[in-house]
């Protein structure tokens, strides 16, 4: 069971735990992918997505869901690993979601974290995003400091596809995937704020009570740049899947 109420712009859906959140988001993501064969998808990492996508895999092998002709594009990348770095996006998208649905690999998209030249590889990801006719559904989590994608606390509104230094606390929060602190990049590739919200549809995954203050301030404050995904605010056509936890300063 699902509660649903309309914050501001937002839809948010607030489900009893994160497995029913994977559920409900899974089903959107069929629903426009059912409708659109050859949606474009954009698509994150983190701990949050990771049961969404055993969900999406689960319909595909039982013949319900189709990724033949879907193409995707992530968010970011950590700057400085190959995508045969087990700590890196490209690595993570393979292993939790691309190695066990029938996408073509060619049509799976991550930005470049070893680029040479990086401002010319950020913008090569936009034109290919922009030659796609944009992304259609682009799925998100949250950090907690309220970042989305790599967009850190300071972020302009009209940020594009660049590289950016990342907060000590988002530092902090995902060393828990590396065998220590000192391994997390400083730096990564990310798609801007201006570039995340041209999705033409933005579904939000936040679970925990980690991320209770992320999510109030995201949808109960005024936009504003000390909490990006609060920019979300801005975007016509944007629900936020949150669990009990993640909902308890609503
Ligand atoms: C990283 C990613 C974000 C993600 C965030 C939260 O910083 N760049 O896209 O939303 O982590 O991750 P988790 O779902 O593990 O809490």
């Amino acid at each position: 069971m699902a509660e649903i109420k309309k914050i501001g712009t937002i839809k948010v859906i607030i489900c009893d735990d994160s497995k029913n959140a994977a559920k409900h988001g899974a089903e959107i993501f069929a629903e426009v992918i059912n409708k659109k064969p050859d949606v474009v998808l954009g698509l994150a990492t983190g701990s949050t997505p990771v049961e969404l996508y055993k969900e999406l895999i689960r319909m595909n092998k039982e013949g319900a869901l189709s990724f033949k002709r879907v193409k995707s594009f992530n968010l970011d990348e950590y700057l400085g690993l190959t995508g045969d770095h087990p700590q890196s996006y490209r690595y993570f998208m393979n292993k939790n979601l691309f190695d066990h649905i029938d996408i073509e690999k060619s049509n799976t998209l991550v930005p470049d974290g070893t680029s040479k030249k990086p401002e010319v590889s950020c913008k090569q990801y936009e034109e290919s995003i922009k030659k796609a006719n944009g992304v259609d559904l682009q799925l998100l989590g949250i950090g907690s400091n309220g970042h989305i994608a790599f967009n850190e606390p300071g972020s302009p509104l009209t940020s594009r596809t660049r590289v950016v230094d990342l907060k000590e606390n988002t530092i902090n929060d995902n060393a828990r995937f590396f065998s220590n602190k000192s391994e997390v990049p400083k730096k990564a590739v990310t798609m801007g704020i201006g570039t995340i919200l041209e999705a033409k549809k933005i579904v939000l995954i936040a679970t925990g009570a980690n991320k209770k203050n992320a999510v109030s301030k995201s949808l109960n404050g005024k936009p504003d740049t000390d909490i990006p995904a609060s920019f979300l605010q801005n975007h016509p056509d944007c629900t936020f899947i949150v669990d009990k936890e993640a909902s308890s300063q609503l």
